[in-house]
């Protein structure tokens, strides 16, 4: 989603880079032999040995973005209730898989032969008009490939947990998610699978590999450890979030808020405290040990290349962790 990270600074996209890798993979040229990823020693990303694609292997190495934000969400309904999409009982929902660029920023739509998001947003690969823009896909949704594949499992998986913020079909944003974001890996291109590649088996990869860093990540239960539960008759203070979850995962997440700035609330009357008030994503960075397909993550503080820990309010109760709305949950 682009309206949640508007913290990283749009002036970081690299425009240059645009102008061949929007239309093919990341690499042009690259062979579909040879790619044995058990045969190599795995590289961490960000590290120097990671920093030279024609150095590494890069469908083995993540070389593009190896800063790997594994990010999910807390909604409190989804708007299709009535269609049978609502949200898993004692979880947060799964947001994402990102590869941001190791210095923090973070680029978008690399590959559009790939581009499966009938809502793309930005509508341009740098979200200004000078850039490549994005059409829509009018195919059907990114879901349905998963059947050929012999991957219903999956579907239904995601279906319970990676289920789209209110308003958005869970199809719909899974096609976002997959050509937004991991057209952006350099694992995930189709020169990795080999001569005999599968049309969308990188995209039920991606979903796998997504899911399995998700299922590492119970920040329910690590919040309810705590004593921290939704409520609509309590306001919590950011460290009832930062404190659990950081112990818990071994690294500083990224807590995000939407809702009223504090300030602008009854309660936050006249204090400067601009920050948002209901808790509503969380976001786990790590570096990968070899490709992410190998679900080697080294947990890494959310700040690390510079960004912030948090947009929400840090005056103690100031924010909402609210109930989910009676038959959105199930
Ligand atoms: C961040 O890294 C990317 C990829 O190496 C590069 O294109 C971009 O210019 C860098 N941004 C900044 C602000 O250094
Ligand atoms: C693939 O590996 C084999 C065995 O080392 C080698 O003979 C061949 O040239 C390689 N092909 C490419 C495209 O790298
Ligand atoms: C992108 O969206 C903006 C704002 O809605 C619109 O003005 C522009 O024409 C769109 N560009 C493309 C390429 O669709
Ligand atoms: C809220 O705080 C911000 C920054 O401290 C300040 O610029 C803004 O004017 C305040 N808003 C209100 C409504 O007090
Ligand atoms: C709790 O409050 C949120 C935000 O107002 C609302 O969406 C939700 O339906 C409420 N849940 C219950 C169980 O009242």
């Amino acid at each position: 989603m682009a309206s949640t990270r508007r913290h990283l600074a749009a002036a970081a996209f690299a425009p240059l880079l645009f102008a061949q890798q929007a239309v093919a993979g990341l690499y042009p040229g690259l062979s579909n032999l040879n790619h044995t990823c058990s045969l190599v020693d795995p590289i961490l990303s960000c590290s120097s040995g990671a920093s030279d694609p024609s150095a590494v292997d890069t469908c083995c190495t993540e070389t593009f973005g190896g800063l790997v934000l594994a990010t999910q969400f807390w909604n409190t309904y989804t708007g299709f209730e009535s269609q049978g999409q609502v949200l898993p009982k004692d979880a947060w929902t799964l947001h994402g898989l990102w590869p941001d660029f190791c210095n923090g920023s973070y680029t978008q739509y690399c590959d559009l032969t790939r581009q499966y998001d009938p809502l793309p947003a930005p509508n341009t690969t740098t979200g200004t008009p000078e850039g490549t823009p994005v059409p829509a896909w009018r195919g059907p949704d990114i879901g349905t490939f998963l059947g050929p594949l012999g991957k219903l499992d999956l579907l239904a998986w995601m279906n319970k947990y990676w289920v789209a913020q209110p308003d958005w079909l869970n199809g719909d944003f899974w096609g976002h998610e997959f050509s937004k974001h991991a057209t952006c890996y350099s694992t995930f291109d189709v020169e990795c699978y080999g001569p005999q590649y599968h049309e969308h088996e990188e995209v039920a990869d991606f979903f796998e590999t997504t899911a399995a860093f998700y299922r590492r990540l119970p920040t329910w239960s690590w919040l309810e450890a705590s004593g921290v539960r939704p409520s609509n008759v309590t306001t919590f203070s950011l460290s009832d979030f930062a404190g659990p979850l950081t112990q818990a995962f071994g690294a500083v997440p990224y807590i995000g808020c939407s809702g009223s700035k504090f300030n602008a609330t009854d309660a936050g009357k006249g204090s400067t405290d601009a920050g948002n008030t209901v808790v509503n994503e969380i976001w786990y960075y790590y570096h990968v040990n070899g490709h992410v397909q190998r679900q080697e993550g080294i947990a890494v503080d959310a700040d690390i290349a510079g960004g912030r820990l948090t947009n929400c309010a840090q005056t103690p109760g100031a924010l909402h962790y609210y109930e989910r709305t009676a038959g959105s949950e199930v």
